[in-house]
């Protein structure tokens, strides 16, 4: 029989985490503090795209392992280990805010039993397992780091089929009984202690955000070289020592990860006395493409893009999620808009009418031919497949100027420039 589970937050971490462990056998209860959240879950309604979450959620509910309920201290009674699945934000200073998580430790503190054992799933700074424990006031349970690996839309596979589970915890014991939860799961299991683990998940993004940015650097290389950024990634990559994952040249990296964690390490080892400098370089580098891929846009329209048209297909950070969040795609049309362009944009996943503050000035189209209408230009931010089906015969008559700027590579430039567009990609001459 599996083991009694709470879930502080049901988000893409929580949600997926709940669903999952449920699936695996454990029986497990949510906890978010918003009573629709909580009341649309409880139906089995996901308000997050991740491919594979509504069939586990509805079958952890439809087998009576997965429940919600409003407030962390309903979740917690009779549970033997309590994931910590809350957001935190990269703060003002760069270092990760904590409020959420402490807030959620002071609330259950008084209603854990004995023995239970804390799980801090969400990205926390290193020492934060501490931090939590002081904040519970209870030294009858355990507090433990477990940091998830998970890719947004592909979280649910990421959790099934992890490459490592790591469990940092001061008792040894302890780490076994949080190991045993995913012994149905294959990967290796790494049972450390606090401070590596916390420090392992930031490292693997920091090196994760490390690869793109040399690969954007390099892919800037290319085009002054006239080399195919595509090809030498190839060569790379058959070099088994350097793999070929994350090494896809792009407008840069974004997302509610990457950005957080790389500026939270430069702050956690700036605060402990090591200034981190090639960590600052691999977010000055993403910074400077976001500028590479406006510059190649104002080509198109003679130096400035003040007045003119840009369409743009893509504003999700990535492809397969709706998540605007620190989205590269945004960045690079705020500085379009910031000196005088018009943006008309299409992404399949953001609706028409949509009042999200962060795509403010910016028109959004309910199809990619409506966004190229009469536009000096076409870029290409989000990596959606489906962009790559359009008919560029149609798109070809609807722009004012035949111009592609593709910031993902994704399109086949050669048969664009044979139906005779400008073309211009990452890395590619
Ligand atoms: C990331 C980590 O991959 C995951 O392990 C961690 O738990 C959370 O942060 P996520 O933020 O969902 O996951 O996105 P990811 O798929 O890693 O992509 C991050 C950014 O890098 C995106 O903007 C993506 O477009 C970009 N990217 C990714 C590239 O530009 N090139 C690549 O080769 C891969």
């Amino acid at each position: 029989m599996g083991s009694k589970i709470a879930i502080i937050g049901t988000g893409y971490v929580g949600l997926t985490t709940g669903a999952c462990l449920s699936h695996l056998g454990h029986r497990v209860v949510c906890a978010d503090v918003v009573p629709e959240k909580v009341e649309s879950l409880s139906r089995g309604e996901v308000p997050i795209l991740e491919a594979g979450l509504d069939e586990l959620v509805a079958e952890g509910i439809e087998e009576g392992r997965l429940s919600f309920v409003l407030g962390a201290e309903h979740a917690v009674g009779d549970a033997e280990f309590v994931f910590l699945c809350l957001p935190t934000p990269q703060g003002a200073d760069g270092a990760a805010d904590l409020s959420f998580i402490k807030a959620a430790a002071r609330e259950i503190g008084p209603h854990l039993q004995a023995d239970a054992v804390v799980i801090n799933k969400s990205t926390v700074p290193v020492g934060s397992a501490g931090e939590v424990a002081k904040k519970l006031e209870r030294p009858d349970v355990h507090v433990v780091s477990n940091p998830e690996f998970l890719r947004e839309g592909t979280a649910v596979a990421d959790f099934l089929h992890p490459d490592r589970v790591v469990i940092g915890a001061d008792d040894p014991e302890v780490g076994k009984r949080v190991a045993e939860l995913y012994s149905a799961l294959p990967g290796e299991v790494l049972v450390t202690d606090p401070a590596s683990a916390e420090t392992i998940k930031y490292a693997s993004n920091a090196f994760l955000a490390t690869k793109i940015s040399f690969v954007n650097a390099m892919a800037a290389v290319c085009e002054e070289v006239g080399a195919d950024v595509v090809d030498v990634v190839r060569g790379m990559g058959l070099d088994q020592r350097i793999g070929d994952k994350f090494l896809v040249p792009g407008p840069g990296w974004g997302g509610s990860c990457f950005p957080k964690d790389s500026h939270a390490l430069v702050r956690i080892a700036e605060n402990h006395g090591y200034q981190f400098g090639l960590l600052r370089s691999v977010i000055a580098t993403n910074e400077e493409q976001f500028g590479r891929v406006a510059n190649k846009i104002a080509r198109f329209t003679g130096g400035a893009v003040e007045g003119k048209r840009i369409a743009v297909w893509g504003l999700t950070f990535k492809a397969h999620t709706d998540d605007l969040r620190d989205s590269p795609a945004i960045n690079i049309i705020r500085r379009l808009l910031e000196v005088g362009a018009t943006v008309r944009a299409y992404d399949p996943a953001v609706e028409p009418g949509t009042t999200d503050a962060r795509l403010a000035g910016i028109e959004i189209v309910a199809d990619p031919y409506a966004a190229v209408d009469g536009a000096d230009v076409l870029a290409v931010l989000t990596e959606w497949p489906e962009f790559r089906d359009v008919d560029f015969g149609r798109v070809a008559g609807a722009l004012g100027e035949r111009n592609v700027v593709d910031a993902r590579n994704l399109l086949d430039g050669a048969v664009l420039k044979a139906q005779g567009f400008a073309y211009d990609g990452i890395g590619r001459s």
